[in-house]
């Protein structure tokens, strides 16, 4: 358990990715009582200097004693450093908020959206989990709808920009796109296909089933955060040729009936959410302009006319900021309250 104190020592492991990057900036943004920052990276990047609240910060490699005096460890540097140094970090008395998927599905770690579930992070025994940003954005406008009228079934296309893979990636689309307006050759080294000018239905590995482990992360720890098996869910996850920020179409199936209006209303007064939906003006969410917001916005919220009682709207989140870094430090936030 986290002792109470006037300010903490903060490692972020990953503290050069694009993730890392932004939990550094919002912990300056939001005024989180940093009293000394860690930041740890790859051995490419040993030595580099991060600027944190007008000082400079000398990025380390991970070892077995770079979580001593540490209080909380923010993790984003892939699921096998979690593996390997959440352990040590919780070891040496830190509570971790681990970003990756390695401990996600563990029963025994809570899976945290402070909007959702907030009271699961009293449970926690040194790691806490930061869900899948698709999922993170998703369970945030399910859940006010959930207990207005109790959710069946959800069918999700997820839209995800390229920062979602991290900072290769987000070259990789800015220089393919470069090269082929200049009619030259591109270079494929993070996607399996070119993604510029293009949308790849395939993130993550297959699995047996004929889902992406991407699609399986939304259908399960959707349920776990949600708290509710009962709810079912199947998806399909595209990625498509944007930077920054990950939209989704959403259906939704509920027990008791909802107007279009009455989801508007629910979700107006949800927090984390806004409702961002007049198509008579235009005006839907847009990831160019959600980049850099906080909340999960939504529009093209209308009845399915297929269903008795289904719902269709449409979401855009920023997948660095609520569905990694932002998520990850309003958890910290928590754990300091
Ligand atoms: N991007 C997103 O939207 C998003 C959302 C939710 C969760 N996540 C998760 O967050 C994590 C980081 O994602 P990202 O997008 O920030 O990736 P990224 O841009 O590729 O950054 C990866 C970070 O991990 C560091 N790293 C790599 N290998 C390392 C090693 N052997 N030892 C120590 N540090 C190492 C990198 O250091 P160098 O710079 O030195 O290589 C870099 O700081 C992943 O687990 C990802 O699944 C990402």
């Amino acid at each position: 358990m986290l002792k109470k104190k006037n300010k903490y020592v903060v490692a972020v492991a990953g503290a050069t990715g694009a993730v890392g990057r932004e939990m550094i900036e919002l912990l300056e943004e939001r005024s989180f009582p940093v009293g000394g920052l860690i930041a740890l990276a790859s051995e490419s990047s040993e030595g580099e200097r991060l600027q944190f609240m007008g000082r400079s910060v000398t990025v380390r490699r991970p070892a077995k004693d770079s979580f001593n005096d540490v209080d909380i460890a923010l993790f984003s540097a892939g699921s096998e450093r979690s593996l390997e140094f959440a352990p040590v970090a919780v070891k040496s008395g830190a509570v971790v908020i681990d970003n990756s998927s390695a401990f996600r599905m563990d029963p025994t770690v809570p899976l945290v959206v402070p909007e959702v579930n907030a009271h699961a992070i009293a449970k926690h025994r040194g790691i806490i989990a930061n869900p899948n940003c698709s999922t993170i954005a998703l369970v945030t406008a399910l859940k006010p709808i959930h207990d207005a009228v109790k959710i069946k079934r959800v069918v999700v296309t997820t839209f995800q920009s390229v920062s979602g893979t991290g900072k290769k990636a987000i070259d990789e689309l800015a220089g393919q796109t470069v090269a082929l307006l200049n009619f030259r050759d591109i270079e494929t080294n993070v996607y399996p296909h070119q993604i510029a000018f293009n949308c790849i239905p395939h993130i993550d590995a297959f699995l047996e089933n004929g889902y992406t482990k991407e699609e399986m992360k939304l259908v399960d720890e959707t349920r776990k955060i949600m708290e509710d098996d009962s709810i079912r869910v199947t998806a399909t996850a595209v990625r498509v040729p944007v930077f920054r920020c990950h939209a989704e179409s959403v259906n939704i199936e509920t027990e008791k009936k909802i107007s279009a209006d009455e989801v508007r209303a629910v979700l107006s007064a949800a927090p984390g959410v806004i409702v961002y939906d007049d198509p008579t003006r235009g005006l839907y969410p847009l990831a160019i302009d959600v980049a850099g917001k906080d909340e999960t916005y939504v529009g093209r919220i209308r009845e399915d006319e297929s269903l008795p009682n289904g719902i269709n709207l449409w979401l855009v989140s920023d997948n660095l900021r609520k569905g990694a870094a932002l998520n990850a430090v309003q958890i910290a936030e928590y754990l300091i309250r």
